[in-house]
């Protein structure tokens, strides 16, 4: 949530890279962006409502600078304006900031300042911290004034400064991702993601918690926020490439990004298998092991409920990040905690593991973001090795996130051969159903359905949340209102929502949920549905048929993904931009 992003080096556009690196982290919101360049000594900040993706640089006349801070905003305070958009500054610009994240004491600060005579402009908790270190400032030199400031501020932050009378760049983290990326001659890029400066430098420093970085002409500190002690980092080379964080050909990432499903899933597969042997020997060990994630990580985690039932024979339970503080009372130091992510940078799962840790809970993490709060943070953690994942709809990591279930499923039963293998035809079946005509056969019935109102999906057994996972995406990019059940509910309810063409996916595939599946679709039919069959076999009730292959255990895997082309399709029919879709966020970092 919140994108930053800041260039302080020898090159003099620091302006236009730093517009550059925030059109690549866009994807992190997308309501309002602004930047702060120095040109001259003077502080120049420029910002805006809407999307910095349609913005041409040329038409800003950005003046040359070597240092430039930036932002791209997803509302939480105050609502999407220009004035709420950062950079935030003091009255005069002559200290700036932006911010992730929330300074939860904002009020208490803000009437303290006001008192002070202090005019705070804009409606957002960020703005106080610039006063607050202006007000330090009077008497202390911007260090020390950011470092008093940040023994102020409570709640979560990713923060970066610049002053007009001081050369340095003083950023600080504290719950919100900050990464700092070193280029050649004393050239540095601090962003919420590695993409934003991946063209530039592949080297990165990856900042903790309570740690702020000092840039000063070409020297850089990390310094514990605490105890103001410096800190030794190692600068690490990361592997990622600048292709697979770009849309290359393709029109969206989202579409670009279920296609590459094809090799997705065999990388994630691709597991040191003693990891997945410690943490299969964990849950077979374990007094209660808990999935828990948020949206469609959360809907992994329901699927990992039967794959575990079936598999191992083993009961684990789900729970939402946000609801997983209110089990607290069962947790001991034999609980294990199985979270999934793919940013790892949930708050609400994030807070979920600060419970668990208590409590003394092993935590095991599934994510995508290796540098990522989650990972850090975690005991145990199994990387899911999709690659960048920037469209809002989460749809390679999904299925990533499902295989590894699906391993640690067989390693509990001692079949993790058979699980890789069953895998491995899985990832083959797919590579051959994802070509032209499929996406087109699919193109057929969003060109049929795309001005319905509502639409619902069924499903049992593992592909029950797989029905309540179609319905999110659904929602979030083409915007109809669906939602998924359970196929036996509903005749206990739902069923009245059901009138003559209403569209209902029904996930049919070959296991012991097939005839109770054809007979729920079948009562829909007769009160008018509309049914959409997604199934290994066509069969009569179907109005149209969705062929996807039959994958056994691996069924929840291979059917979410017509489902996803489905509503990317639609939401490109309905002229909604599947990869920013409105309200959302890619990593939902507040509670
Ligand atoms: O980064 P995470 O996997 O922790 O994100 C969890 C949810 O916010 C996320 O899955 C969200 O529901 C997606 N937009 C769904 O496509």
């Amino acid at each position: 949530m919140c994108g930053v992003f800041t260039y302080y080096g020898p090159k003099t556009n620091a302006g236009e890279i730093v517009i550059q690196g925030l059109k690549r982290l866009e994807y992190r919101g997308y309501d309002s962006w602004g930047i702060a360049y120095k040109n001259n000594d003077k502080i120049n900040i420029y910002k805006q409502v809407g999307k910095i993706g349609e913005i041409n640089s040329d038409d800003l006349d950005l003046k040359p600078s070597q240092v430039a801070i930036g932002h791209s905003r997803w509302a939480t305070h105050g609502g999407v304006t220009q004035i709420n958009a950062h950079p935030h500054s003091t009255e005069n610009n002559e200290i700036v900031l932006i911010h992730n994240g929330i300074f939860e004491n904002y009020l208490e600060l803000k009437k303290q300042l006001e008192a002070k005579g202090h005019i705070i402009k804009s409606e957002t908790d960020t703005e106080i911290f610039a006063h607050l270190v202006q007000e330090h400032n009077q008497t202390q030199d911007f260090e020390d004034s950011v470092k008093l400031a940040l023994k102020e501020v409570e709640g979560r932050y990713a923060v970066v400064l610049m002053h007009e009378k001081d050369n340095k760049v003083i950023a600080a983290r504290k719950g919100s991702p900050l990464i700092v990326g070193v280029g050649e001659n004393n050239e540095y890029f601090i962003a919420s993601d590695i993409p934003a400066f991946l063209p530039y430098t592949n080297k990165v420093i990856y900042l903790d918690d309570n740690q702020m970085v000092i840039i000063d002409n070409g020297d850089l500190k990390v310094l514990n926020t605490e105890t103001h002690e410096e800190v030794e980092k190692r600068i690490i080379e990361i592997d990622w490439d600048i292709e697979s964080a770009e849309k290359g050909d393709f029109p969206h990432f989202m579409i670009k990004e279920i296609m590459e499903q094809k090799d997705t899933l065999s990388r994630a597969i691709n597991q040191d298998p003693k990891t997945i042997e410690a943490v299969a020997h964990e849950i077979k060990n374990a007094f209660g092991t808990y999935l828990v994630a948020c949206g469609t990580a959360g809907k992994v985690c329901m699927v990992g409920e039967y794959l575990f039932s079936k598999i191992a024979k083993k009961h684990v339970n789900f729970s939402f990040g946000s609801e997983f503080p209110y089990h607290k009372h069962f947790l001991t130091d034999k609980t294990l905690m199985i979270c999934i992510s793919q940013s790892g940078e949930t708050a609400d799962t994030l807070e979920a593991i600060d419970v668990a840790k208590k409590k003394n809970v092993k935590v095991v993490a599934i994510v995508n973001v290796e540098s990522s709060t989650m990972a850090r943070t975690a005991d145990i953690v199994i990387p899911i090795k999709a690659g960048p994942e920037k469209a809002v709809a989460s749809t390679k990591a999904t299925t990533a996130q499902m295989a590894i279930l699906t391993l640690l499923a067989y390693a509990c039963n001692g079949g993790v051969k058979h699980g890789q293998q069953l895998l491995i035809e899985t990832a083959g079946k797919i590579n051959d159903m994802l070509n032209p005509r499929y996406e087109e056969h699919i193109m057929q019935l969003a060109k049929k359905i795309k001005d319905v109102e509502s639409m619902y999906i069924i499903g049992r057994g593992m592909n029950y949340p797989i029905a309540l996972e179609s319905a999110i995406k659904l929602q979030e990019v083409s915007y109809i209102h669906a939602e998924g059940f359970a196929g036996g509910e509903l005749k206990h309810g739902p069923i009245a929502l059901i009138t003559d063409g209403t569209p209902v996916i029904a996930f049919v595939p070959n296991d012991d949920t097939k005839s109770d599946m054809i007979s729920n679709a079948t009562e829909v039919k007769a009160r008018g549905g509309y049914i959409i069959g997604v199934s290994p076999e066509n069969h009569p009730v179907f109005d149209y048929w969705i062929k996807v292959p039959d994958c056994k255990d691996a069924s929840p895997i291979v059917n979410i993904i017509p489902i996803q082309i489905l509503s990317y399709q639609l939401a490109v029919l309905r002229q909604n931009n599947p990869d920013m879709p409105r309200n959302l966020a890619k990593s939902v970092t507040v509670k």
